[in-house]
């Protein structure tokens, strides 16, 4: 076998993702106790459990034998293997690339990343010196100072002033030799449609790096100063280094603290995470210009399993933090939830009344999240009306539905009947449904993994193994299913969209959206090209086939096949077609035939509906959306995809108007 080439920061990455209750769980069984869990012990004979894991600390002790450690050293002991093979063990069940040394693959890959790492640190300190040294950084520095931060609190996070002109930090790094490819492949720089010279991404903004939990600078945030024109943050790209999924703002100050409070707190802004820092509030993290996801859910899970969610007091911020919730509690975390004062946002509050007022708020003011949902729906007004009181306990049980954990849902059902005096049974009835839609989705979802998961085993030689979206190692245990493929409507209009761009673009984003995709990948791909098209960046087959993993596959894969679409129906032929004669025809075809297939899809979940719900007026009412929905069904499917569809031009005609 050749010799692993293991950094310390394979080991940590490792070692950040090998959960310890997790990996014990397949050699013993756990039962939670305290802040713990407790088992029998696998190294020695007993009766009585005496072996603990401690979750918050990474560790396991046994007060029998006396045997403890670190993941690492469980699997050790009871594989008997060493150190490396550990290691290799647990990267391979989470899915983490440890390369072999002497493969020129690991050279070329490493040397990249190890190149954009650089870029990136390169980058973050010459914002950081722009903002604190150079006469250009001075309105920045006011600014920082105005809104409360000492000079302290900005080098902790490494704040910056990126140069107000078009090449500012090319410059600098032809200055030092940084080669452009990295800066580049950091999403630091861009090339333009019309000329083969890069320019600056950020520009005149105030910079926020974003670090791993091990202190890297992987992306930047950049805040838009003064009355200038443009976007309030520009985020950087999806890159090698920077999956925004699975990232954290402010997770490597935090995670120690979050593990020593027992609990985390999740905020909205940049702002907010440094501002309770420098207050000594450090359990803090915010998402970087994203909504909440599964994977940073599981991330935080790694420190505490309780979380504090605390956004904005607007009703922008409050809906997010209602949309993440439910993502939260699906991964297994404790939320609570909090309101602050009108108008305020954590960073406003502290500053004006100090960490004291906001630690007393946060004890006296959070609130479970059904007290919370319960609230807000009386102070919106939506508690006296029956129907809309009806709607909110609805919307309740369905994220109460996301939770695992029977007793806890049970609990919290109890505490419901108490807040809204609805009895348990009617509680327990709708719940379940929602419960049984959950199955069904996961159902699907889970063969969708293995689907991927083939096609990567099948196809992906580039060994790209930790990407984003992988398979968790848990579903492997799943029975396989039918191998099937994605839907060629919807490679169809991910092409015309990557082939044609902007006016594709506009077109095909003004008459679908994300959700009408069933294939995930290519969902994320169209809500890729979507944002792209919205920050006016070029969408082209060039910048995907360069961008990171799945998108490379997936091009060759759309590209390679061309799907003709007949107009009968959605029937699908897979012959070839010459080249589009007209492509707006061709996408009208593929709209109507995606549209098709999701109307039928929607129409399974109310027949599935009808079938189990409990009430005669739930069915009544699942009975009357599924006819509008075969109502609608019926039209794509007789009308010709020119009726269906406007054309191109009356859409921009009718984009003028409004
Ligand atoms: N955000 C973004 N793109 C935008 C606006 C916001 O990515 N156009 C993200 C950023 O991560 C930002 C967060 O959403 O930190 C919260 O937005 P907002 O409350 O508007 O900004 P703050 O960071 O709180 O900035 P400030 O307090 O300076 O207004
Ligand atoms: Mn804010």
């Amino acid at each position: 076998m050749p010799k692993a080439i293991i950094t310390d920061q394979k080991k940590e990455e490792i070692r950040d993702a090998a959960d310890i209750v997790d990996v014990i769980s397949d050699y013993v069984k756990l039962k939670k106790s305290g802040s713990g869990f407790t088992g029998l012990c696998p190294f020695h004979n007993e009766k009585t459990p005496s072996f603990h894991v401690t979750p918050r600390l990474g560790i396991f002790k046994c007060f029998g034998c006396g045997e403890g450690g670190d993941v690492f050293n469980f699997v050790m002991k009871l594989e008997g293997v060493g150190f490396v093979e550990a290691l290799r063990t647990l990267a391979n069940r989470y899915n983490i690339e440890i390369p072999e040394e002497e493969s020129p693959e690991y050279d070329a890959k490493t040397q990249l990343t190890e190149g954009i790492y650089h870029a990136l640190r390169f980058a973050g300190m010459f914002f950081y010196q722009n903002l604190m040294e150079e006469d250009e950084g001075q309105a920045a520095r006011a600014y920082l100072k105005k809104r409360g931060l000492t000079a302290a609190t900005i080098k902790k996070f490494g704040l910056g002033f990126a140069p107000d002109s078009m090449d500012g930090l090319l410059q600098h790094a032809a200055k030092e030799s940084i080669n452009e490819t990295y800066l580049a492949e950091a999403g630091l720089i861009k090339h333009s449609e019309h000329s083969d010279k890069p320019y600056d991404v950020f520009r005149g903004r105030l910079m926020f790096p974003i670090f791993n939990p091990s202190g890297k600078v992987i992306g930047f945030g950049g805040r838009i100063m003064g009355d200038r024109k443009g976007p309030k943050y520009i985020n950087s790209p999806q890159t090698k280094v920077y999956n925004k999924s699975e990232v954290m703002y402010g997770i490597h100050a935090a995670r120690n603290e979050i593990r020593k409070a027992e609990s985390a707190i999740l905020v909205e802004g940049y702002m907010d995470v440094i501002s309770l820092w420098q207050h000594g509030i450090k359990n803090v993290v915010a998402t970087s210009g994203t909504s909440v996801t599964s994977g940073q859910m599981r991330l935080l899970k790694n420190y505490s399993e309780n979380l504090l969610m605390v956004y904005d007091a607007d009703n922008a911020g409050q809906n997010a933090m209602i949309r993440g919730l439910d993502i939260a509690l699906a991964q297994g975390l404790n939320v609570r939830l909090m309101h602050l004062p009108e108008g305020e946002d954590p960073d406003s509050f502290v500053q004006q009344f100090g960490a004291e007022s906001f630690r007393e708020y946060c004890e006296s003011e959070s609130r479970d999240f059904v007290t919370f949902m319960v609230e807000r729906a009386k102070e919106l007004d939506e508690w006296d009306d029956p129907i809309k009181q009806k709607n909110n306990i609805s919307a309740i049980l369905k994220s109460m539905s996301n939770i695992s954990d029977s007793v806890m849902r049970e609990t919290l059902v109890n505490h419901l009947r108490k807040l809204s005096g609805i009895g348990d049974k009617a509680l327990f009835d709708e719940l379940g449904r929602y419960i049984a839609d959950n199955k069904r989705e996961l159902q699907r979802d889970l063969q969708r993994a293995e689907r991927r998961a083939e096609r990567e085993q099948a196809g992906n030689q580039d060994g790209d193994n930790n990407a984003p979206g992988s398979l968790p190692y848990s579903s492997r245990r799943v029975a396989r299913p039918k191998k099937s493929e994605r839907p060629p409507y919807e490679k169809e209009i991910i092409r015309l969209m990557v082939e044609y761009g902007d006016d594709m673009v506009f077109y095909i984003g003004n008459l679908i959206t994300d959700s009408h995709f069933e294939d995930e990948e290519l969902k994320i791909f169209y809500q890729d090209i979507i944002q792209r098209y919205n920050e006016e960046n070029e969408i082209s087959v060039e910048v995907y086939s360069g961008k990171e993993h799945p998108f490379p596959a997936l091009i060759g894969e759309i590209m390679i096949e061309r799907y003709g679409i007949s107009e009968r129906g959605n029937e699908l032929r897979s012959k070839k077609i010459r080249k589009d004669a007209d492509p707006y025809k061709t996408a009208r075809g593929a709209l109507k035939a995606v549209w098709i297939e999701y109307l039928k899809r929607e129409l399974d979940t109310y027949q599935e509906n009808i079938r189990i719900v409990q009430t005669e007026k739930d069915r009544q009412n699942s009975y009357r959306e599924m006819v509008d929905v075969r109502k609608r069904l019926l039209q794509f499917e007789r009308g010709a995809s020119g009726e269906l569809f406007p054309s191109l031009d009356d859409l921009l005609e009718s984009n003028k108007a409004d």
